[in-house]
């Protein structure tokens, strides 16, 4: 029996679930004639961005839009240059998958495109795009439009709609003026000035990321906050949490059997958050196999789960940090059930007063170094909040499970080192008798 689940990053679900709204929302927008409104999807850490936008993708397709996209590493975007050449070798990519179909036959289309394409400009080789990318005088920007423009053209001939950008993983492309490179403001400008041309085939950008990507988007131009569409990934309703959870496991049962009040638990401690969706799916379903198809709610979640639940979602990050960082993450983790997402060095500072660990400016520098390990994000001035949801829970458990470590050893005082004699003379040392106190563990040996 295959387990219909699917944690992990950028994993399509078996359902997915409560996104109509911006499912919709896109497909009105690529019936529209003029593009007037690009997307921004943003949200935390497995909510769904890479999914949704695979989803988009397929809408797109059937629209008869062309896709050209990628998940921006950071060496991709760190200049307008590099950025560029990612998008021409995106823009080959997806134009030879669909100017160039299958052996035994192209479309009507794809050989009309191709035909047209014999001009002057083969879009679907990245060495031709870049060839004209480099002819052209001016700034990236100014050689990107002018590929833009044409490709748009030949897709437009080729009965087309237009042209899709889409970029995960967009907090990647923030600019750095202290480089000097600004990806960012290239990217938008340069469709910003595409979308205003008239006879331009449409082009349509579509960012996804963090929710500092909104930030960096702000910073690049002025008028972007008018440019684009914010999709906010937020948690799914309770409802929507049940459906992603019970449509996949409806065949399966019979012959498994999960009682109401278990599937209840498992929807709240997912609490609508997709990855924990899939992820306690998943290993329900496992622990109804290895169980002969039956659990009972106190069964669920063994602690072998919350451990697997932690290390795929936190450990990488967790196991970059100094003991310094895990004493502050913990004060942040510790600092009350009704407190708001938001944190700032101050506050924390506050509740260090206690132990006089943490002043302000120490507080300040290293809400940035947990920044830069992933860990937190700036939301706005001076506050931030954690990349991944549940973070203060997974926190405390990895604090706690340290802390039984230790004191396991705690209670043992370490067994005596031989020291050997330094001359054949010396008298041995006096054996002293070193006292064992037991934890418990000789009981086994009884
Ligand atoms: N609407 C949904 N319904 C059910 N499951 C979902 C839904 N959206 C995402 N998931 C599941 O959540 C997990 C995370 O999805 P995804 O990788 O798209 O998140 P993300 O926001 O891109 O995360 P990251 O910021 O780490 O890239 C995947 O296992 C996916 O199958
Ligand atoms: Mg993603």
């Amino acid at each position: 029996m295959e387990n219909p689940f699917r944690p992990g990053a950028g994993h399509r679900p078996p359902v997915l679930a409560g996104r109509g709204r911006e499912q919709e929302h896109f497909r009105r927008l690529l019936r529209e004639d003029f593009a007037t409104e690009n997307l921004l999807i943003t949200g935390l850490r497995g909510f769904g961005k890479t999914v949704l936008l695979d989803d988009l993708k397929r809408t797109a397709l059937a629209e008869g839009w062309v896709w050209v996209g990628n998940d921006l590493s950071e060496s991709a975007s760190l200049s307008e240059d590099r950025l560029a050449l990612r998008i021409l070798t995106d823009l080959a990519q997806s134009l030879s998958e669909i100017l160039v179909q299958g052996a035994d036959g192209q479309t009507a289309t794809s050989k009309h495109a191709q035909d047209e394409a014999k001009d002057d400009l083969d879009p679907t080789t990245f060495e031709a795009l870049k060839t004209k990318y480099e002819r052209t005088p001016g700034l990236p920007s100014d050689k990107l439009k002018s590929v833009l423009g044409r490709v748009g053209s030949i897709l437009t001939r080729a009965k087309l709609r237009g042209l899709v950008l889409a970029y995960d993983e967009a907090q990647c492309l923030s600019d750095h003026a202290q480089r000097d490179e600004f990806p960012m403001s290239m990217l938008v400008e340069t469709v910003s000035s595409l979308q205003k041309r008239d006879g331009v085939t449409p082009i349509l950008l579509v960012l996804s990321g963090l929710p500092q990507v909104f930030n960096a988007l702000i910073a690049a131009r002025t008028y972007t906050e008018r440019m684009f569409h914010v999709m906010q990934m937020e948690r799914l309703s309770r409802q929507d949490t049940a459906q992603a959870l019970f449509s996949p496991m409806k065949p399966l049962m019979p012959p498994l059997n999960c009682p109401p009040d278990l599937f209840e638990k498992v929807v709240d401690l997912s609490g609508g958050y997709p990855y924990l969706i899939q992820f306690f799916g998943k290993e329900l379903i496992d622990g109804l196999l290895k169980n002969g198809g039956i659990l009972h709610k106190d069964q669920f979640p063994s602690p072998d789960v919350m451990d697997r639940l932690d290390a795929g979602l936190f450990a990488a990050r967790w196991n970059k940090t100094t003991d310094k960082q895990r004493r502050f993450l913990k004060l942040i983790a510790n600092r009350g059930t009704n407190r708001p997402n938001e944190f700032s060095a101050i506050e924390i500072a506050a509740l260090s007063n206690g132990s006089g660990e943490f002043d302000s400016s120490q507080a300040n520098q290293l809400l940035l170094a947990l920044c830069e390990r992933g860990l937190i994000y700036r939301t706005r001035h001076g506050r931030y909040a954690f990349t991944v949801p549940m973070s203060e829970a997974m926190i405390l458990r990895r604090i706690q499970v340290e802390q039984d470590v230790e004191s396991s050893w705690a209670t043992i005082s370490p067994p005596p080192i031989p020291i050997a004699p330094l001359t054949p003379e010396a008298p041995p040392p006096p054996k002293t008798k070193q006292k064992h106190k037991s934890n418990g563990l000789l009981g086994w040996f009884n």
